[in-house]
């Protein structure tokens, strides 16, 4: 059998082995705690799915336009009308299949073969490789513990070439947590306008934004970056609803018509009874997320207090999300019983046999000098979890 080149380029999931081994170890009755959570761990509001379930009594189960229903496109409009400072028209937003699909699509409309991509890193995992499948080539920016993990705007400006064609942006991000002021966005806005390249702006999290931050989208700050941005967002990490496939994409519109092309002849539109219920996620589900936010921050404090007073790790208090990235390179080098640890990857290869918790190793994200915990999960398990890490570094040498 011969895999088409392009697909061949795919990594698999780096991060397999872990899981595979965390859930042999569960299936053994081995307690597991799953600091590698990328999902809320709060159910999705019941008015959500009471909606649901009435749009398929009343028989809402048939084709909609690719693109979404009217209705939902239209408070998509409102709300980043609203919240976002961002006038767009319903042709001007493509609902797609997660906000997964909705990068995938804008990165094929955009780059053709060779066009360079600026990603920072550490970046979210599933970019570098859909830039791959589209033939692009990648351009990381490194960024440090000294620039809270963000790209500066005449950093930006040393990575340009003639064969520029988009940056990714991810703010708060996964893994770091960070996030970008509007003075910062403004630099990096007019370092794109001026060079005319593109912007995907991931603004997933969004919601999840601690300590009174504002959240503000890039595409706003005036109407040279608007034409130049895709703003994607969705409804998976604001209001848990990761399985229901909800992400939406706006931006200038021959670039949505083009995205919309694609889908059409790939996914269509997304589940129908699942968008009737989406138009209310977006209108009422402020409380919700109210709620589920001061729980998170709480969570955050508790658990960046309580890795800092480890030794051997360190972390910078994150302003979004709801991950952790920790640093580990104290540990590098040094052993367990025989074993060295070399790598992100043997840290949690270890962590998850002998402190039985699982992580992320931050090779995935582009930098082995971490790893990533996720604090979607109840204070309790965060607890029993970070006395487990404890325990197992106290036997390092
Ligand atoms: C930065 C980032 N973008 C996009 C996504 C995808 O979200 P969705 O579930 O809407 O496809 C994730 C999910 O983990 C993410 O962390």
């Amino acid at each position: 059998m011969k895999l088409s080149s392009k697909i061949q380029e795919i990594s698999p999931s780096a991060t397999l082995s872990i899981t595979a081994k965390a859930k042999q170890l569960k299936s053994q009755g081995i307690k597991v705690i799953a600091f590698a959570a990328g999902e809320p761990d709060f159910d999705t509001p019941e008015f959500i799915k009471q909606k649901a379930k009435e749009a398929l009594d009343k028989g809402l189960t048939k084709y909609t336009p690719t693109a979404g229903i009217p209705e939902l496109k239209q408070a998509i409009c409102e709300k980043l009308k609203k919240e976002n400072n961002l006038e767009y028209t319903p042709e001007e937003v493509l609902v797609s299949c997660g906000a997964k699909h909705s990068i995938f699509n804008a990165i094929m409309a955009l780059v053709d073969d060779g066009d360079e991509v600026l990603l920072p890193k550490p970046y979210w995992v599933s970019y570098p490789e859909m830039i791959k499948f589209a033939r692009g080539k990648i351009i990381e920016i490194p960024t440090n513990e000294r620039t809270n993990f963000k790209i500066k705007a005449d950093q930006l400006k040393e990575y340009i070439t003639p064969k520029t064609k988009l940056l990714i942006l991810n703010y708060p991000s996964n893994p770091t947590g960070m996030m970008y002021t509007k003075q910062e966005l403004q630099e990096i806005a007019n370092v794109l306008v001026e060079n005319q390249i593109y912007c995907i702006s991931d603004e997933i999290y969004e919601k999840l934004v601690y300590d009174g931050l504002e959240f503000v989208s890039i595409a706003s700050l005036n109407s040279e970056i608007k034409k130049l941005t895709i703003t994607v967002n969705g409804l998976s990490k604001c209001c848990s609803m990761t399985g229901w496939r909800v992400g939406y994409a706006c931006g200038p519109k021959e670039i949505i018509q083009a995205m919309g092309n694609l889908q059409d002849h790939s996914t269509s539109n997304i589940t129908t009874f699942v968008q009737y219920a989406s138009v209310d996620a977006i209108k009422y589900a402020e409380e919700s997320i109210k709620k589920m936010v001061e729980e998170f921050k709480k969570r955050r404090d508790y658990i960046v207090e309580e890795i800092n007073k480890i030794p051997e790790l360190s972390v910078i208090k994150p302003q979004g999300a709801f991950y952790v990235w920790v640093n580990i390179s104290k540990l590098k080098g040094k052993k367990y019983n025989n074993q060295i640890i070399t790598d992100s990857m043997k840290l949690s290869e270890l962590l998850l046999t002998e402190a039985r918790v699982s992580v992320i190793p931050g090779c995935v994200f582009g930098d082995d000098d971490y790893i990533r915990l996720s604090y979607a999960i109840s204070l309790q398990d965060i607890k029993e979890g970070l006395d487990n890490i404890k325990k197992f570094i106290e036997t390092i040498r």
